[in-house]
């Protein structure tokens, strides 16, 4: 292994904590430890180490698949999404219930509704975390069945949406458009949007490099486009580090072959330093 190492910068919000949990099975479920890894691509930005964490698996046939994990990209891919909660909060999808565990410690949320569909998953929540570590647990409701069906009688200020199984699901910006339909949030986010947001980008076919388009006049565009309060809809950096969420993530993709990928990643690492949308000086 050669001395190379990434710049690590900081980012504009805080490091989400990650809670312990239990090893635990039940059923065609369970809760395992992941090793700690060298090299691992985050959402936002590649790490050096990263220390062992935990996922949640499914049988299904005689395979054991990763449904949930906190790995750097599920985390940091939370991040603007945890920095938005405030007030009453509905959350669709409770997965592995780190997202809850980082908006619950916020006093600025007051009450959360989480609306999952699979009983198991709750199941398997409940008998693998420890209650007394989660702070504001009091606050949190968990609804189970369809996040699709939930209309609340109370105004909600904050939806979060992450019910599909792939980072940038092609079914995430519909999904997310039907929940608010009737949830009618004052705010929105949905896990992994910053696909979708370059996706439209691209799809306009402006001319010039598509990070030049990656700015806060086109980000509200498209949130008027797809008609949702979208996250970050005052942030200059944010549109910038959308490109690079996405160009990073296409770098480790399985079908981008490996020189292209490398390309990829110092193209993303290019972006930030041009426009200053990170200081460096701060980094390692
Ligand atoms: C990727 S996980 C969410 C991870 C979560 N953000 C966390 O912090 O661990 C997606 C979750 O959405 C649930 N889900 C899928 N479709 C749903 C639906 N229509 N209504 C409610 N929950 C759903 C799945 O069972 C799963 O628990």
């Amino acid at each position: 292994m050669t001395n190379f190492s990434w710049p690590h910068y900081p980012l504009p919000w805080s490091d989400p904590l990650i809670p312990t949990y239990q090893r635990r099975s039940i059923g065609k479920w369970k809760c395992e430890p992941t090793p700690d890894g060298h090299r691992i691509m985050g959402y936002w930005r590649p790490h050096n180490y990263v220390p062992p964490g935990w996922m949640f698996l499914q049988k299904l046939k005689n395979n054991w698949i990763v449904w949930m994990s906190t790995t750097p990209m599920e985390l940091e891919s939370h991040m603007p999404h945890i920095a938005a909660a405030k007030g009453t909060v509905v959350v669709a999808g409770l997965g592995m219930g780190f997202y809850l565990y980082n908006i619950l410690r916020k006093p600025e949320v007051t009450r959360v509704i989480v609306l999952e569909k699979d009983k198991s998953v709750g199941r398997l929540f409940a008998h693998s975390i420890r209650i007394p570590d989660w702070h504001g647990f009091d606050k949190a409701d968990i609804v189970f069945g369809d996040a699709l069906d939930y209309k609340p009688d109370f105004p909600v200020d904050f939806l979060y949406a992450d019910i599909w199984p792939h980072l940038g699901d092609y079914r995430a910006l519909d999904l997310t458009q039907k929940l608010q339909a009737n949830i009618k949030a004052k705010e929105v986010g949905f896990w992994g949007q910053e696909f979708d947001f370059i996706t439209h980008l691209m799809d306009k076919r402006l001319p010039g490099p598509v990070d030049s388009h990656a700015t806060l006049a086109n980000y509200n565009g498209f949130c008027e486009d797809v008609g949702l309060p979208l996250v970050e809809r005052q942030s200059k950096r944010y549109p910038k580090l959308a490109y690079v969420a996405v160009t990073l993530q296409t770098s480790i993709n399985a079908s981008t072959d490996k020189h292209d990928g490398v390309v990829l990643t110092a193209q993303a690492l290019g972006v930030l330093q041009q426009d200053l949308v990170i200081d460096y000086s701060l980094g390692r």
